[in-house]
């Protein structure tokens, strides 16, 4: 059976089960995988014409063992998640213009219209099944950028076995996103708005981070993470590149390119697991905003952290992003000792350095651009201009990034950019781009943001400064109320 260990290595080997449960390792590691599966050329083959669903159920059986979780109620997990999806083909790629290469994949055909859904769904609704089996409950404590929240907030409504506490930084986030989170109505979802935010999302990481350490808290409040620390999430993600390879080349075995627009680094982690199980990826552009700290390794050789700055693709502004420690335990030949050892320079000193050898491992199939504010608004007005096609700001990124990359590709070589969210979210955005005051075009426009506008919102209110102590305080009194 696949065991999961931590990048830490600080703990014994758990099944699939475990790892999903507990989101976070308990030596504050991040689970991964003891080896990752391998996909032979004939399994590339059998699988080009799959659709979706049937696709995740032959990559997920690679990580799920049938005795943790039967096939059929995998299948049925799998249908129930991507049931709320709005396109038949769950995330299908277009081409952003008819003479060109370059495809988009539009990851936000969920229920919150970003592609946080696409992952999200599957974990909740895993982490339900295997609760309700034990007869177990548990709390939802996650930080939100902006689609997160919404994601697994909408995807916890209803669930006897799950409470979800939303926490994000208030000001960082459109208001769009905040109301995905604020007018749901469910008595088990929480949003809490938090202030004084000066770091943003990686705020509120550091204090979820510290709760989590203290496994006294975790057990009490029967605490669990559905950030992308969550291996399901990672895992999830790494099917719709596969889809959208199936989807684009001539022939299965030719190359691809997938620009990413990047944050906490989990989305394109996926790609990278994608790769490393036998996907013929060429390359991966490492999508940034102007908070580039991937970026930054690949052009300085350090890991290195600098002040938050807000940018008009919210959502990945982010210092750091914490995924790139699982991409890291595997470009180091799967090395806890160096992983510790970079974990404590980067809270000591604020980077870490690496040596040749190992700029070697993290440079091999990546390459890197930091998309300006500028650009990311003009790319917005320049695709719709010339392709009819509305993209979100973080999709722009992407776009921007593979468009200032792709004239360095042999000719011919297909690129895929993500797209990661609906327009829709991001109105404000899509005014200062197209230089429009009145209507967005329809394409800018979703029912279920409209249908929110005028409904109260019910959110909590904490200063950062006192989150830990609010959060403990309320859980405990939430807990005890529906006891
Ligand atoms: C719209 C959007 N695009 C991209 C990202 C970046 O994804 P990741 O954090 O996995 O790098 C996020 C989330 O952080 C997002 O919400």
């Amino acid at each position: 059976m696949l065991q999961y260990v931590s990048t830490k290595g600080g703990v014994a080997p758990v099944d699939f089960e475990t790892a999903v449960l507990r989101g976070f390792a308990e030596d504050g590691g991040m689970y991964v995988p003891r080896e990752i599966p391998q996909v032979s050329e004939e399994h590339l083959l059998e699988w080009s014409n799959l659709s979706f669903n049937d696709l995740a159920f032959e990559i997920l059986s690679l990580y799920i063992d049938n005795s943790i979780i039967p096939s059929n109620e995998l299948k049925a997990l799998i249908s129930k998640s991507t049931g709320t999806f709005s396109h038949p083909e769950i995330v299908p790629v277009v081409p952003l213009d008819k003479k060109s290469d370059h495809f988009v994949m539009e990851l936000f055909h969920g229920p919150t219209l970003s592609f946080k859904d696409v992952a999200m769904g599957f974990l909740i609704n895993t982490m339900d099944y295997l609760l309700a089996r034990k007869g177990e409950t548990a709390s939802l404590l996650i930080a939100t950028t902006g689609d997160t929240g919404p994601a697994a907030a909408y995807a916890s409504c209803g669930k006897k076995t799950i409470d979800c506490w939303v926490l994000y930084p208030r000001g960082f986030i459109s208001e769009e996103q905040e109301r995905q989170m604020t007018t749901l109505g469910e008595p088990n979802v929480y949003a809490v708005a938090v202030e004084n935010c000066s770091d943003g999302g990686d705020d509120l990481d550091v204090v979820i981070a510290q709760m989590f350490e203290d496994q006294e808290l975790v057990e009490n409040l029967r605490l669990s993470s559905v950030n992308s620390i969550n291996w399901c999430r990672v895992m999830f993600q790494a099917i719709h590149y596969f889809y959208g390879y199936f989807r684009t080349v001539d022939k299965t075995g030719d190359s691809i390119v997938f620009s990413v627009p990047t944050g906490a680094f989990g989305n394109l982690f996926a790609g990278y697991l994608a790769r490393e199980m036998g996907l013929p990826v060429q390359s991966f552009i490492c999508a940034n905003n102007r908070n580039a700290t991937v970026h930054r390794v690949l052009e300085t050789s350090r890991f290195s952290r600098k002040k938050l700055k807000q940018t008009p693709s919210n959502a990945i502004d982010i210092a750091l992003p914490y995924n790139y420690w699982r991409f890291l335990y595997f470009v180091s030949g799967q090395d806890s000792e160096a992983i510790k050892s970079w974990m404590s320079d980067y809270q000591d000193q604020g980077y870490v350095a690496f040596d040749e050898a190992m700029m070697k491992g993290i440079k091999h199939g990546f390459c890197s651009v930091a998309v300006s504010d500028e650009d990311t608004l003009s790319t917005i007005a320049e695709t719709y201009r010339a392709d009819s096609y509305l993209l979100d700001p973080h999709g722009s990124v992407a776009v921007a990034a593979a468009n200032a990359l792709i004239p360095s590709f042999d000719p011919g070589t297909k690129v895929i950019s993500l797209l990661t969210a609906h327009p829709a979210k991001f109105p404000d955005i899509t005014r200062q781009a197209l230089k429009c005051e009145g209507n967005l075009p329809s394409t800018g426009l979703h029912d279920s943001i409209e249908k929110v506008k005028d409904q109260f919102q019910q959110l909590r209110l904490c200063d950062c400064s006192k989150l830990k102590s609010a959060l403990i305080h309320g859980m405990s009194e939430e807990k005890a109320n529906n006891n």
